[in-house]
């Protein structure tokens, strides 16, 4: 392992302005998203969506530092037979994958999840480096309810994660660690605080105890947040504050930098709680964004799968990166929203 490679890379990852593309999106979970625009999801409908993303040149070379793809995407070419991949790389961004291979009910803990994919990773690791991933993601899922997460559903998933990082940096990748707090539920923000701190703080014990160089990963949190169906929903500025303190108390600072996710926000409060928590002054690392559906939703709906709405579907993805990558900054206003590129 060469940590300082590793380094150089999560740096650019979190590169001031920029933060990550998640289009790691599984069969079945792009398919429910094309499903809501009524567009099959084939092998050729994936490729052209993600092609009118990556050919977006003004969000993949400005607001864009890398891409999380998934496996069918990692092997696929343009429409012209360039290599998805070396659109990303000729844009300056950086190819990432995803490596889990999705959950499975936990065995004793009812309701839980523990996510698989560790037998074969090893392997797979250096094909996808071979193929240029510089980087991967895991993603472990507590959900909360009554009685859960329990002790163990933490720990296991917390393992899982370390023993997937300390492979990935074995074979020269560097690690996103995503242990995601769902928002599902109707949880108060506290408790959300409360779970996601016994999440982190598993996390990275167990990172120490399988020897993961801090200096070599990225942290891919939810933020603290109340649970979708609760009354009581928390201002933006609380969100933040409660963010940001939590990530003190649970991350060191050797961590190069934090991408949040956004795990079902609507696109505008996902950018709005980014925005706050960056005006804080003195925090330890940068914090940006690894948004999934708050980056693609907008896309999505203006293309609806018409080669006509290509230039629409590229404009709606270049201002949400732009709003994202105002917002990495602190620099984001509510009213540049209607500012759209043009
Ligand atoms: P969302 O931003 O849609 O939560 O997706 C990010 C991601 O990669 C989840 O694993």
């Amino acid at each position: 392992m060469n940590l300082a490679d590793l380094n150089k890379v999560a740096l650019a990852m979190v590169t001031p302005g920029k933060g990550l593309l998640a289009a790691d999106e599984s069969s079945g979970t792009i398919k429910k998203r094309f499903d809501d625009i009524n567009v099959a999801s084939t092998e050729g409908t994936r490729r052209d969506y993600r092609e009118m993303l990556f050919r977006a040149s003004e969000a993949m070379t400005q607001y864009i530092s890398g891409v999380i793809l998934y496996d069918e995407t990692i092997w696929q070419n343009a429409a012209d037979g360039t290599p998805l991949v070396r659109l990303i790389e000729q844009s300056g961004a950086i190819p990432g994958i995803k490596v889990d291979e999705g959950t499975q009910a936990l065995p004793g803990c009812p309701g839980e999840l523990i996510t698989t994919g560790l037998d074969q990773l090893a392997g797979r690791l250096e094909k996808y480096y071979r193929q240029g991933a510089r980087f991967a993601k895991w993603r472990a899922v507590i959900d909360i309810g009554q009685d859960i997460p329990s002790r163990t559903a933490i720990h296991v998933n917390a393992h899982a994660l370390a023993r997937y990082a300390a492979l990935c940096q074995a074979a020269q990748i560097v690690p996103i660690v995503e242990p995601e707090v769902l928002m599902d539920g109707d949880h108060d923000i506290d408790r959300c605080y409360e779970v996601t701190e016994r999440v982190l703080n598993k996390t990275f014990q167990e990172l120490r105890i399988q020897r993961v160089a801090l200096e070599g990963m990225i942290l891919k949190p939810n933020m603290v947040i109340a649970g979708k169906k609760s009354p009581k929903q928390a201002s933006v500025a609380e969100v933040a504050e409660k963010t940001i303190r939590l990530l003190k108390t649970c991350v060191p600072a050797a961590v190069p930098g934090i991408a949040f996710l956004s795990g079902g926000q609507s696109d505008q409060d996902a950018t709005a709680h980014l925005d706050a928590m960056n005006r804080t002054s003195g925090l330890p690392w940068p914090l940006t964004f690894s948004y999934g559906r708050a980056l693609q939703a907008a896309p999505q709906k203006a293309w609806s799968g018409k080669a006509e709405n290509v230039a629409a579907g590229k404009l709606a993805f270049i201002h949400r990166a732009r709003m994202n990558s105002l917002a990495s900054k602190g620099e984001w206003q509510a009213d540049l929203e209607a500012r759209k590129a043009a």
